[in-house]
Formats: C-alpha cells, sequence, structure tokens
C-alpha cells in the first residue's frame, strides 16, 4: 500500500476542480514518479449545495470552514486557488506557519507579496510553488529555475495574457468588435472576473514580475513595471501596422543591460517573422534571449482548467518528491541578484509613432525637425488620407532611446496643430 499525500484545496472552481481529475486520470504515473498516492481529501468553498456534485465525483469533503482544513493534521500540503489577496495571503500563511506546504496560481499574491510569502515558508521549511502563476499549462519557471540555471538570461518577452491575445487576434482576423471579443474571452473562461487587469496590462505585469525574479532574481515592485494595456489601441494602428509587416501583440517585456532591467507591459509591434507574431488566441509564449542557449521559445496554452492543473500537479509531484526525499523546504527560485533598474536614456528600440496633422505644406518638415533636434531618425514613413484637412501619418524611427522618443512625443504634443494618437515599441525581427 503506497504512502497517502493528503491535499487540501482552497476553491473549486475551473481550476480547482481540474486538480482531482488529473490526479485520479494519471494515479498510476504518479504513484510511480512520486512513490506516493496524492488525494485532495478536502476542499473549502463558498457554498456546499453547489459543489456537492464535485464533491462527491471526486470523493472530496467540502466545507465552508477554513480551520477544517488548516487544522487537519493529515493534510500536508495545502493548493490555493480562490485568487486575489485576501482571504488568499492569510490562508496561505496559516498554512506555512502550520507547517504545510502550499501551491498557488495566485499570481497577483504572488507579485505582490511574494517576498514575503517565501520567507515564511522558508521560517517554517515548507515547499512554496506556484508554477500555475505564470502562463498556466507552460511550464517556464520551473524552465528558468532548473534548465536555464547555468545561462544568463539577457531578455525575456512574453505573451502572458490569454484574454487580450484572444481579443487581438479575434479583433485582427475575425473583425469582432473590442466588446464582442472581450464577451467571448470571458465566456470561454480566459478573463479574470474583473477582465480590468485583463485588458489595462495588469495581469501580464503580474507575470512579468515573477517572470523577472526567476530569469534575473530582481525583486521587482508592480509600480517599477511602466504598464499600457490594449485599451486605447485603434483598428486603424492594427491595419496600418499590418501592412508594414507587424502584428500588434500585448508584450510584457524584461530586458536586462548591464546589470540593470527593465521591465514593461505594452502593446508592440512585432515583425510577422518573428516567432511571438503567429502566437494567436488564448496561447501564451515566452521568448529568451540567453547568452548559452540563445534564442528559445516556450509556447503553450496560458489558462484553462486543463492546462492549470497540469501545472498545478506538476507542483505536487516536486513537493511529493521533496517529501520523500526529506529536501522540503527550498525555495522555487533561489536565484537573487540586487535589484537595479535601467535609466530611460539606456532604453534603446525602435518606436511607432500615429499622428494626425493638417494636409498641408510644411507639414513633413515641422515633423522631420522635431525628430532632427531629439537625435532620433526615420525608418519608415506613411501619410494616409484621413478627410480633407487632415492626414494619418506613420512613423517607425531608427532605434533610439527611451528618453529621446520622450522628448520627440513632448515636442509633438507641444505642436498646436499636430496630434499624436499612439507610439508603440517595436520589436527587432
Ligand atoms: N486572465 C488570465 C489570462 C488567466 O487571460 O491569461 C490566466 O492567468
Amino acid at each position: 500500500m503506497e504512502e497517502k499525500l493528503k491535499i487540501g484545496l482552497l476553491g473549486l472552481g475551473v481550476v480547482g476542480s481540474g486538480v482531482p481529475e488529473i490526479l485520479i486520470a494519471h494515479q498510476e504515473k504518479i504513484r510511480q514518479v512520486t512513490g506516493m498516492d496524492i488525494v485532495v481529501d478536502k476542499a473549502f468553498v463558498r457554498e456546499i449545495e453547489t459543489k456537492q456534485a464535485l464533491g462527491d465525483a471526486f470523493n472530496i469533503q467540502l466545507t465552508t470552514s477554513i480551520e477544517d482544513i488548516l487544522d487537519d493534521p493529515e493534510i500536508s500540503i495545502v493548493v490555493e486557488l480562490m485568487g486575489a489577496i485576501e482571504p488568499a495571503k492569510t490562508y496561505i500563511s496559516q498554512a506555512l506557519e502550520k507547517g504545510k506546504h502550499v501551491v498557488t496560481a495566485n499570481k497577483d499574491l504572488l507579485a505582490l507579496h511574494g517576498g514575503e510569502l517565501v520567507a515564511l515558508a522558508q521560517k517554517n521549511k515548507c515547499d512554496l510553488y506556484y508554477e500555475a502563476s505564470v502562463a498556466g499549462g507552460i511550464p517556464i519557471l520551473r524552465t528558468i529555475a532548473n534548465s536555464l540555471a547555468a545561462d544568463d538570461i539577457t531578455n525575456v518577452l512574453g505573451i502572458v495574457n490569454g484574454t487580450t491575445n484572444y481579443m487581438l487576434t479575434q479583433m485582427v482576423s475575425h473583425s469582432k468588435s473590442y466588446e464582442e471579443a472581450l464577451r467571448e474571452a470571458q465566456e470561454l473562461g480566459f478573463a479574470e472576473s474583473d477582465p480590468t487587469n485583463d485588458v489595462d496590462g495588469i495581469d501580464a505585469a503580474y507575470k512579468m514580475v515573477i517572470l523577472s525574479q526567476f530569469a534575473f532574481g530582481m525583486n521587482i515592485g508592480m509600480e517599477q513595471v511602466a504598464v499600457k494595456g490594449i485599451r486605447g489601441l485603434s483598428l486603424e494602428d492594427v491595419a496600418t501596422a499590418k501592412q508594414l509587416g507587424y502584428e500588434i501583440k500585448l508584450i510584457g517585456a524584461a530586458k536586462k543591460a548591464g546589470n540593470s532591467i527593465h521591465v514593461e507591459v505594452s502593446p508592440m509591434l512585432v515583425p510577422v517573422k518573428h516567432p511571438l507574431a503567429s502566437v494567436s488566441n488564448e496561447f501564451n509564449a515566452v521568448f529568451i534571449e540567453s547568452s548559452g542557449v540563445g534564442e528559445s521559445m516556450y509556447y503553450g496554452p496560458g489558462a484553462g482548467a486543463k492546462p492549470t492543473a497540469t501545472s498545478v500537479v506538476s507542483d505536487l509531484i516536486t513537493i511529493a518528491k521533496n517529501i520523500r526525499l526529506k529536501t522540503t523546504g527550498h525555495m522555487f527560485n533561489s536565484y537573487r541578484h540586487e535589484t537595479l533598474l535601467t535609466e530611460d536614456n539606456e532604453i534603446f528600440s525602435k518606436y511607432y509613432l500615429s499622428l494626425e496633422v493638417p494636409d498641408e505644406r510644411g507639414q513633413f518638415l515641422k515633423l522631420a525637425e522635431i525628430m532632427n533636434q531629439a537625435d532620433v531618425s526615420f525608418d519608415q514613413v506613411v501619410q494616409q488620407k484621413s478627410d480633407g484637412k487632415t492626414a494619418r501619418v506613420i512613423v517607425i524611427t531608427h532605434t533610439t532611446s527611451k528618453k529621446n522618443l520622450e522628448t520627440v512625443s513632448k515636442k509633438i504634443n507641444e505642436t498646436t496643430s499636430f496630434s499624436l494618437e499612439n507610439t508603440m515599441k517595436v520589436l527587432g525581427e
């Protein structure tokens, strides 16, 4: 008879119900790999009646009292899948203080309070794993922590929010409106309960904070991430970008320059030849540049019950092995480096600008002067008719610093006849 490892599950929603399903479906393999039977014993739910059928199907005891799980000495691992900060933070902290190992998919919590929870886990010699918090089914955190441990990562580019990637694909390829695309993403279960975090780039920023900890060992605060979502994106920009050979994607970027990093989330122009350009719908991908491996990309589903639950179960398997080998209490990510942020004059990129200008003589000259004074040069320029009086001008600059681009944007905004509609980074091929 194999040793039984009992799990207390907090939350029996979309991902929560996937966990016992996978544990049962792959029981024999998990038993061989860990030498244990991992079973969900109890689940903490908001309302028993609505979850009773699931409880019966998976033989899980349901409870609305958190103490039933936290005070049960037979439960050695708590899996938190409720989301949001509270009460998840309190329950996880209490579980760790009681010596229980914890698995969570809660990116909001890890990005905002990860340091505190990791310290608590260390103090109590417990494991704390959270593979499912970034890019759902893609085993990206474990890959960076283990497989790329010998490498020096210089750049991480991620499509890490399935909702916005789904929306952009549907808007561009199927001419759906922003509202229609968002509604579909919600119906398909990709979006957060409040999709503001998805469309405004906050969810992606949480994931980039966690990725930066793993890739660069640095603890970036959310206030240090420049975040812009897809709300202000116009279909005209998307169409023009396509004509110029780019796809617009919501990209999370964490780039190292010397010893410092710059982390941001914003819509960016991705050359059609770049591997990230082909990532569509709810799929996620993380593209990594490193000195040893070179370029590598990790692609897969970023949300959904089964992929996310599979990552959760992989964490459970890791803990089961640690228990067996008596090696619990080590950090998921033990790489630490002083947090240093790159100055704006050392952040370089090509940029896309779209602006409305009066359709009359001398306007390009004015624009060229602004660019020239800021030491920014044109790579591509396109003029489109807007109405009889106005022209829409699209500029792609040669590589320049963020500081120079800001000077150009400020000068354009000060020019009363010009209206700067949008600026976006342009990734290299
Ligand atoms: N709302 C998230 C997304 C779910 O769309 O990617 C997975 O974290």
